[in-house]
Order: C-alpha cells, then structure tokens, then sequence
C-alpha cells in the first residue's frame, strides 16, 4: 500500500494552484467586482451565483450552498476522489506526488483500475446466474418475485454462489489483484491474516454511478435470514450518499419526475412494470446530494414512502433536506402507500394505472402545512402561536422565491395573522451586525465560551490569515472547551505558515470533525462586509471579549464549587448577577 500523501505537499499544491485557472478551465468564470462568477454548475439557476474568490482560493453558491478548494472543486465537479484530484491538481502544476514513508510514488489502484474490475465482478456474478449449478435456486427466487428475465438482464442481476472463496478464485490471483478487489469492497480482511469473499450466496444488484461506472452492489439472501440485504462499504467509489440504484438505467429517458423508493426491488418493480422513473437510496435517507443529482435531471420529483411509522418518518427527514433547496420551478411530492405495502406490492397489486393517481400526490407544501398542524389546537391563541413556533425554522431555510411567499402567507392565515408578522421571526440573527457587535449581544449563558464569538473570530481568520500574528501566545485555549483548543490549534498552524490561505487552511481539517464548520464560516458570502470594517480592531476586540469571557465561566465554575456559606459578600453579589442555566445553587 503507499503511504499517505504528506499534508505538507497539499499545502504547497495548493499555494502553487491558482482555484480560478481550475475552475474557469471547466466552467468559464467572469470577473464580478473582487471575485469570479457563473452559474452555477451545481445546481440550475439563471442568474449566477456561484463565487470564486482569488484570495481565499475558495469557490461558494449562494444559491446551493456548494463551497470548497480547489481540491473539493475537482471532486464534486469532475467525480475524482481525493487522491485522483491532488494528482490531477499536481500534473498540472508539474509536481509528482510525494507519499509517506517513501514508499512508490503511483502504484495505488487508480480509480479507473476499480471501476474495471467491479465491470468482471458483474460479469463474473451475471455468468454465475447463469451456469452455476446452484443457480437454480436463484432463478427460482427471481421469477417468485415475479421479474422478467428482460429486467434482470437490463439491471445485470447476478448471483453469487455459496463459498467463501468464489471470487478470490475467479478474480484474485495475484496479490495486486487482491488488493484491488480488497478495495472494491469486495473482499473482508481475517483477522488472522488472508481474505474471504464478502457476498455469498445472494442474489447481487450491480450499483452503476449516474455515468454508469460500476461502483458496487447490493446483495440479497433468497430466504428469510439475516441482513436481508448487503451492500458494498464505502469504497473511493462508491459514496451511498451520493448513489442513486436505478439512474444509470434512466440515460436517455429524460423521465418528467423520478420517484424515489426505498428499495432495490421497488425500483426494479416500478421499471418493470414500465413507470420510468424510479430510484431507490440504498437503505440511507435520501440526501442533499441525492436532490441536487436529481434536480440536474428534472425539477419534479416524487418520494414515494412505505405507509408505516417508518416511512413517515423517512418522509419528514426527506422533506426537511429538500427544504433548502426548493427554488422556484423546483416541486417535490409525496406519495404516502397504504400501511402494509410498498411501491413493490402495490404496483403488483394494483397494476401500474393507478401508481401515480394525481388525487394521492401530496405536494411538499401540503404535507408541510399538515404535519405542522398535527396536534395543535388552532382555535386557541397558544396553539397558533406553537404552530407559527414550529413553522419558522422551516419557512426560514427555503429560498427567498414564490413558493417561500405562499407558504408565509397561508400560514399566516391559518395563525390568524399577517405574512408581515411572521417574516421577522424567520430572519437569521446574522445579517448586519459586525462580528464584535454579535459578540457583545449575546452574553455567556453556558458553560462554554459562545460559539457565535468563537465562529466570527474563525471566520475572520479565514478572511484574513495574518490576524494570527495579533495572538501569538495559545497556552491559555489548549485547557478549555473543544472550541477553544481548536482555535488555538487553528492560530498555532497559522503562525507556522504566514502565507497560508483559506483554502489552505480548510485543507488542512479535511476529513475531521471541524470540516464542515470550517467550510460553512469560510463562505465568501460575508466577505465585503469583512472588507469593510478596521478588522484588526474587530478581532482584537472579539479576541479579548473571549478571554473575558472565558475569565468570568472560570470564576463561575469556582464559585459554584463553593458552599454558599463559604461566600464573601462581593462573591455573593456576582453569583445573582449571573444566573445559571439549569438550576439552583445548592446550600
Ligand atoms: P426494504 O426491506 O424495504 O427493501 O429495505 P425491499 O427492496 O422492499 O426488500 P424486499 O426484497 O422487497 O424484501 C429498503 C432498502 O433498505 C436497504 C436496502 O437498500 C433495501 O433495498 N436495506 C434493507 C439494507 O441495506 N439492509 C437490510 O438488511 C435491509
Ligand atoms: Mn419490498
């Protein structure tokens, strides 16, 4: 195996790698003021949002939300995984790719080499379906749940035999070729040592990326033992947040809606019985990911939910990801199965006319309105207030556009109010203050430093690295509360590296717990509002309310280990200013 790719040399790729040369290369950007635009590649828009800023080296969408380096750029946009996009990245800037531990520079199975050989694997497990001398069985299972043998050849249905060692034999005769079915996800490691096929005995539903590159597989037991179903680990190729079963087969189709179902068979079902269309998450909620790859094929979409417990709360989760998303144009159903079927049965059942009956699709916003009333009481005052309560965060994270205005309005009126009184509730406490007035409002309630403090004095320094020279000393962050070890951590990798960049810095937390924040405050949507003000000042000022208040939850915390009794009348007198959270002081 190589070794990792030293940190170091991502941080030098990066400084020798302009983001907008990148970028523009695949989608042509245009000077806007400071920064670069265009639509969106992301996402379908007419007017552009998406933003690259040269001095971060950070690209952003307004409108989607996608951001990252120039790293990040290559994988979402042009399907790399991480190493495929360092070496796409350091070709051009004419570096090789050193690894750890010197180990050889380019022998790690290319991705392209595991989307080859999970092409044998289908093969390989699409020829068992058909010779081996216990595929009857399979075949028997097949026709049982009643697919044609036209499906199960346009899926590429295979089966894999009993035995601990079919694919081994078949596919992995050299170490190399080993290793490369290892990382496929097809193999599981001993533990003392050698390697055992990971499906066995099921029937295997090939998983195709939406280019149609073999990724993976789901497999399935023929009776009634456990898991029921199995699928591929995450593998670089194959991403279940990303993958949808059954899109691949839509190329060329240009469906008007997809419907997306829970499982391998309901998808195959509705295919079979010709409602084009279906996709099924493979056994994960449905993600922004997922919407966004859907949305590129077709602005209507329909979830479709087993009518159990279950799939309600599927439904919820799906609808609260599509949320965010729901530009205008932009419309999600749902269609909620009776309880004891799924689209599998019922489209069996019922036969394929009445699937899609308009009468049983419930548009997004209807089944909004509806949850949100469930359990209040809109004839009292308290019940409307609750409702409105429970509306805003969800009225708040749609898109400024129609369906957002409509939605207001009818809530408002079944709040019996005006849209003008709940507008101001949805408003992100953001907007126009500065950081050090953000961080004066809000005052020190928990036992932690205030994370709206600690995020503007993080998103300052993304702006603007150099400010870590304004607190060269950390010590006193390395005790204290997860955010503050990691701010000192962030200033400490900062004064090593003078030139470092946003991107540079993002890079470095990639894959770790702070990741998605990090990403989240380097959003370039802040910037001329930084560009604006003394930032020196500000983060001075923000660094020093921090200190102040990490001095005061210090003296707090000693104050409450105190017996009251044991109190000096002073210390007294700053236990009542400052009120506790969650209870009273013991005596
Ligand atoms: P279901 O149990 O609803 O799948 O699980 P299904 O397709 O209707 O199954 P059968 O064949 O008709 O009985 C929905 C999805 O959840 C994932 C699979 O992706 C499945 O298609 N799942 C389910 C698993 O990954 N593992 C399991 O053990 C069960
Ligand atoms: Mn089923």
């Amino acid at each position: 195996m190589p070794g990792r790719i030293p940190q170091s040399f991502i941080e030098d790729l990066l400084a020798r790698t302009d983001i907008v040369d990148v970028i523009d290369g695949l989608v042509p950007l245009r000077k806007a003021g400071k920064n670069w635009q265009a639509l969106c590649p992301f996402h379908d828009e007419k007017s552009p949002s998406f933003t690259v800023s040269q001095d971060k080296q950070f690209y952003h969408c307004f409108g989607c939300g996608v951001n990252g380096t120039a790293i990040s750029f290559l994988m979402e946009y042009s399907n790399m995984g991480f190493v495929e996009a360092v070496e796409s990245l350091a070709a051009r800037a004419g570096l090789d790719v050193p690894r750890e531990g010197g180990g050889p520079v380019r022998s790690e199975a290319g991705l392209g080499e595991i989307h080859e050989l999970l092409e044998l694997v289908i093969e390989y497990y699409r020829r068992q379906l058909k010779e081996h001398p216990q595929a009857a069985r399979a075949v028997e299972y097949l026709r049982s749940r009643g697919l044609t043998g036209d499906l199960a050849a346009r899926f590429e249905i295979g089966y894999a035999p009993p035995g601990w060692d079919n694919l081994i034999t078949a596919l992995g005769r050299s170490d190399a070729a080993l290793q490369r079915l290892l990382k496929a996800g097809m193999l599981i490691q001993r533990e003392g040592g050698g390697y055992y096929d990971r499906f066995r005995d099921r029937i295997m539903y090939p998983i195709r990326d939406h280019r149609g590159r073999a990724v993976g597989f789901g497999g399935r037991v023929m009776d009634e033992s456990t898991p029921k179903y199995l699928n591929s680990p995450e593998t670089p190729v194959f991403h279940k947040g990303r993958e949808l079963y059954g899109l691949h087969q839509l190329r060329g189709a240009n469906p008007a809606r997809l419907i997306v179902v829970e499982g391998y068979m309901d998808a195959l079902a509705l295919a079979q019985f010709g409602i084009t269309g279906a996709v099924a998450t493979l056994g994960t909620a449905a993600t922004r990911e997922h919407l966004e790859r859907m949305f590129r094929i077709t602005p209507r979409i329909i979830f479709c939910f087993d009518g159990d417990d279950a799939g309600t709360r599927a439904g919820w989760r799906a609808l609260e990801t599509a949320l965010p998303l729901l530009r205008d144009g932009r419309q999600v159903y749902f269609l909620f199965l009776p309880e004891d079927e799924d689209p599998d049965t019922h489209v069996r059942r019922h036969g394929p006319g009445t699937f899609e009956e308009e009468g049983r699709l419930v548009p997004l916003s209807d089944h909004l309105i509806n949850t949100l009333k469930e359990g209040v009481d809109l004839n009292t005052r308290e019940g409307r207030a609750r409702f409105v309560d429970r509306a805003a965060p969800h009225l708040g994270a749609l898109p400024t556009g129609a369906l957002r205005q409509l939605l207001i309005q009818d809530i408002a009126r079944l709040a019996g109010t005006g849209p003008e009184q709940i507008d101001p509730l949805l408003r992100r406490p953001k907007s126009r203050a500065t950081p050090r007035r953000q961080a004066q409002r809000r005052g020190t309630q928990t036992g932690r430093p205030n994370p709206v403090l600690l995020g503007s004095i993080i998103r300052m320094l993304l702006f603007r690295p150099a400010l870590a020279q304004l607190v060269p000393e950390t010590g006193s962050f390395r005790t204290g509360a997860p955010g503050e070890v990691f701010l000192a951590e962030l200033l400490d990798f900062v004064h090593s590296r003078p030139n470092i960049s946003c991107a540079g810095i993002v890079e470095n937390w990639r894959d770790s717990p702070f990741e998605s924040r990090l990403r989240e405050l380097s959003s370039i949507r802040d910037d001329a509002e930084l560009e604006g003000l003394d930032l020196e000042r500000e983060f001075a000022d923000a660094m020093a309310a921090l200190h102040e208040q990490k001095s005061r939850l210090e003296r707090r915390s000693q104050l409450q280990g105190k017996g009251l009794k044991d109190l000096s009348e002073d210390e007294r007198q700053q236990l009542r200013n400052r009120k506790p959270r969650g209870g009273s002081i013991r005596k």
